[in-house]
């Protein structure tokens, strides 16, 4: 990606893997199914094919998976954030920013801001996940003046009311399992953010109930759109969507 988004999306700190039991699921089965096919090729059953191909569609599944969470995730998020046109003194919200592949981006875009992080440090959800990990990447991309990290849970956010000019959510809030859960986190970012404030989410699932929630809570411009391929964990076939909103001013 040329220009000034490619700038922003290279970076210098380490940002693990997402999910990490995902790609090596997938890889898993794109193995055994590439070695049962090999197999059956021996034993002369034409259904060697059918697990070539399925075989095949893994191992890309799986190399989608590792891109979009090693490069990806960095072009898109970059071009979201110069797509914001921000003045360069907001603060910034993400929740269950991690170990900060978007957070430090959102931290660059704001020389006179603030850029917040907040999570639970989850090593299910991003390998290496823990406050340190985070804390030392603010340090390699030379943020760390106006990075904050916070450990606390979405649905129940430790901020005032209407603080955050920008709240941001990347591939997070589907890992709160319940449904109810998964309100309360929406209602909490729409809580935070403050009169005139956006709000952009992105997820692989759940987006339609995100949007129609913001909706009932009265937040305006909500759009859901499919991100690009370059942010699909599997393939094209996964596009993960991307829910804007803006909070109506008093
Ligand atoms: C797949 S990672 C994505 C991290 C980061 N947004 C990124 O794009 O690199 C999902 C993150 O959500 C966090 N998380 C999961 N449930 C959470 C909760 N209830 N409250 C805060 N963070 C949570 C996990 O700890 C993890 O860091």
């Amino acid at each position: 990606m040329a220009g000034a988004a490619g700038n922003l999306a290279r970076h210098r700190g380490d940002y693990g893997v997402d999910a990490p039991y995902a790609p090596m699921t997938l890889g898993g089965i794109a193995l055994g199914m590439l070695i049962v096919s090999a197999i059956l090729a021996l034993a002369g059953s034409s259904l060697w094919v059918a697990f070539l191909i399925g075989g095949v569609w893994m191992a890309l599944s799986t190399a989608s998976f590792l891109y979009t969470t090693r490069a990806g995730k960095f072009a898109v998020w970059a071009r979201l954030l110069r797509q914001l046109d921000l003045r360069g003194d907001e603060r910034i919200l993400d929740m269950g920013s991690g170990r900060g592949a978007v957070l430090m981006m959102a931290a660059k875009v704001v020389p006179r801001g603030r850029a917040i992080g907040l999570d639970l440090w989850k090593s299910a959800d991003q390998s290496g996940n823990t406050l340190d990990a985070a804390r030392r990447n603010a340090d390699l991309e030379g943020v760390a003046q106006r990075v904050e990290l916070v450990t606390g849970d979405m649905t129940a956010m430790p901020f005032e009311p209407d603080s955050f000019d920008l709240v941001l959510s990347a591939l997070a809030i589907h890992n709160i399992a319940n449904p109810d859960g998964r309100r309360k986190a929406i209602d909490e970012a729409f809580r935070v953010l403050k009169p005139g404030g956006r709000l952009q989410i992105a997820d692989f699932r759940s987006t339609d109930g995100y949007a129609s929630r913001l909706r009932e809570l009265g937040a305006a411009d909500v759009t859901e759109r499919p991100l690009d391929w370059h942010h699909s964990y599997g393939g094209p076939w996964t596009a993960t969507k991307l829910v804007s909103a803006t909070k109506p001013a008093r």
